[in-house]
């Protein structure tokens, strides 16, 4: 399989989405021009073209993007192409209202927007693929063409009558028998069992609580029906250029795809990846959707789409600060990326995102956006050849699974207040304030690469995810738990006592007495710190090592954290400084250290490859000390003993 590698050729690739359709002719020559003098060697064409493409059902117009592939060829510029059908045309849902998705309440989402297809509509892939087909086989060769990028964002969801028979042909392929079903979903609850397929539906708008294992397999579905659409396109275009790799941009930690399986059918990794620019916490959500994508791609990634200023879809709209586009770049190449590129090239005049800031600003040539990327566009020259294609160590994995979020995620549980990505969010975070550089795993996957696993919550389990975790401790390995896991099956059955009887043991933990969830607001005392958001009343069996006791309240001197022997289990969610120290004396006693010593709170380091990135996410200037002597390949001059940064300030130091 060819990788982003066959893509960048030794370069970091950098661009965006380019929409020339928008514009005038003449502004393509000036777009070429901009282009060079911002080092761009990337742009993604065609992502919104299917109407452009193909006017009217059958026709095909291909000279326009001829046109820009030879223009964008003849400047060096490589071409990430992708196939429109994300997008479909206006007469493709009037003539064929079978395509249009539903939702879970009937109503049909119509055209004048985008996404608005039905996964498994037959005539949606009919003519998708048909589209793909001739796309690939026109541009299949073109020696522009470095990478195919299908769809955009694989989101859509459908209860419509499509999707009611594709999810009984899902299920029974499945399950085989009704009583396999019934048993699974536990369907002797309020009397739901069923007596034909037929009278199966997708999860639609009850009277009250939906059956949550019915709702679980639907998002298994609905991961599974969008990947087929991918597949589909993908073969089509792999068939006519086998040497070329294929993406497809996902979302950040999105809940409606299990990314962990769609990167396996992928070449190349790739991520939108959007954070606040106001929200003080944003360089964490850009480290953990980062380390998240290249642990799926288990080594380097694309940045797909980031916003060279503000976005327009949030309520209020933040440019970003001189300095700040250039930081998060960065930090994306030091975290894995082999591709730094925007939405969108040019901002758009007309349409629904004309306010989303592009690489060219509505202020043009002179305004500060544009300087500031031809300034990053010479940046990531200067340090390309040192570090593309090079790995990032991490001794941490940190599990996640999109199973155990949706089985986890519902209604009718103990507390509403419990989020997964928050909870692995806050996780991740503590490791990322503590400078351990973590990846991300799958439960089932092989973890005997990390000296330190952390579960900050995996409410369902398999038990071959539970024989993993087993197997890892006994192995060796250091394992820290969050709250609520292991409580469920993959058909979303609570487990006998609450909670895996063999993590029980692995835990010290005799028997779970009640979850004792907590209000917004609301703290429980622990010994040495405070717990948020949930609490639990276990009883040890008496073989843990060591025990942290709650403190006053219905808790009083019962366990909230345990240790037994490498397996620690953390029963509430830490205050963000303890959760942080905790993880911190975890991963030391595991022989895991932070990439530097001594690190102010706002600087980031990390390794990649013979490379040390280091980030100053403050506005003061901060001076790291650094022991021996380095070459700051962005500065080109040696640094010995110490670095200072300034505001926003980066260094790429070689040893
Ligand atoms: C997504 C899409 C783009 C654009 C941007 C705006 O990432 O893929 O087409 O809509 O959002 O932020």
């Amino acid at each position: 399989m060819p990788g982003l590698g066959d893509a960048t050729r030794g370069r970091l690739l950098f661009g965006g989405d380019y929409n020339p359709e928008q514009w005038p002719e003449e502004t393509w020559h000036e777009d070429v021009r901009l282009m060079k003098a911002a080092r761009v060697n990337s742009v993604t064409l065609g992502a919104f073209s299917w109407s452009k493409l193909e006017p009217e059902p059958g026709a095909r117009e291909f000279g326009w993007l001829d046109t820009l592939m030879d223009l964008m060829h003849e400047h060096g510029v490589g071409v990430v192409l992708a196939t429109p059908t994300s997008s479909p045309p206006p007469w493709l849902g009037r003539l064929h209202p079978d395509t249009l998705p539903v939702t879970e309440d009937g109503r049909t989402e119509w055209w004048g927007g985008r996404q608005h297809f039905s996964h498994s509509s037959p005539t949606y892939r009919r003519f998708a693929a048909a589209i793909t087909e001739d796309l690939a086989a026109r541009y299949g060769g073109h020696p522009a063409l470095t990478m195919w990028h299908i769809n955009n964002e694989y989101c859509t969801v459908d209860h419509g009558d499509q999707a009611a028979a594709a999810f009984r042909r899902w299920l029974r392929a499945r399950y085989g028998t009704l009583d396999a079903l019934d048993e699974a979903w536990g369907t002797a609850f309020w009397g739901q069992g069923y007596d034909t397929w037929d009278g199966i539906l997708p999860p639609r708008l009850p009277h009250y609580l939906r059956n949550p294992a019915q709702v679980l397999d639907f998002r298994r579905f609905t991961s599974d029906m969008l990947l087929e659409c991918y597949t589909a396109e993908r073969d089509i275009v792999r068939r006519h250029s086998p040497h070329v790799p294929v993406t497809t941009n996902f979302m950040p930690l999105w809940s409606g795809v299990d990314a962990w399986r769609w990167a396996e059918e992928e070449d190349v990794v790739s991520v939108d990846l959007y954070p606040d620019p106001r929200d003080p916490l944003g360089a964490q959500h850009g480290a953990l959707v980062q380390d998240m994508t290249r642990s799926q791609a288990r080594g380097p990634w694309m940045l797909m789409e980031q916003a060279a200023g503000p976005v327009n879809w949030r309520g209020v709209n933040h440019p970003k600060p001189r300095g700040l586009n250039r930081l998060w770049s960065l930090q994306a190449v030091a975290r894995g990326a082999d591709a730094v590129c925007y939405f969108q090239w040019r901002q758009s005049r007309q349409g629904a995102e004309k306010f989303h800031s592009g690489m060219v600003s509505h202020a043009g040539e002179e305004g500060r956006t544009f300087q500031e990327v031809k300034r990053l566009g010479a940046d990531l020259e200067r340090i390309a050849p040192a570090v593309t294609g090079r790995p990032v160590p991490a001794r941490v994995a940190v599990l996640h699974d999109w199973h155990a979020w949706w089985a986890g995620d519902q209604d009718g549980r103990p507390s509403r207040r419990v989020n997964h990505p928050e909870v692995l969010s806050a996780w991740h975070r503590a490791l990322w304030q503590a400078h351990l550089t973590a990846d991300f795993a799958h439960p089932e996957h092989d973890l005997t690469p990390y000296a330190l696993v952390a579960v900050p919550q995996l409410y369902a389990l398999t038990d071959a995810a539970v024989g993993n975790l087993l197997a890892f401790v006994g192995q060796g390995g250091t394992l820290v738990c969050g709250f609520l896991t292991g409580v469920a099956d993959q058909d979303d059955r609570v487990r006998p006592g609450g909670m895996d009887a063999r993590l029980r043991e692995l835990f010290g933990i005799r028997t779970l007495h009640e979850w004792w969830p907590l209000e917004a607001g609301e703290t429980v005392d622990c010994e040495g710190f405070r717990g948020t958001l949930w609490s639990e009343e276990l009883e040890g069996d008496g073989t843990a090592d060591a025990t942290v006791p709650y403190r006053g309240g219905e808790l009083d001197g019962l366990p909230a954290v345990l240790r037994k022997g490498r397996a620690w289990y953390v029963s509430t969610l830490p205050e963000p400084g303890p959760l942080r120290d905790l993880l911190a004396s975890v991963a030391r006693d595991a022989g895991v250290r932070p990439v530097l010593d001594g690190l102010p709170e706002q600087v980031e380091a990390v390794r990649r490859g013979e490379l040390l990135f280091v980030l100053n996410h403050g506005r003061e200037p901060v001076t790291v000390d650094v022991p021996g002597t380095h070459h700051d390949l962005l500065t080109g001059t040696d640094v010995t003993g110490r670095v200072t940064l300034g505001r926003y300030g980066a260094a790429v130091l070689r040893p």
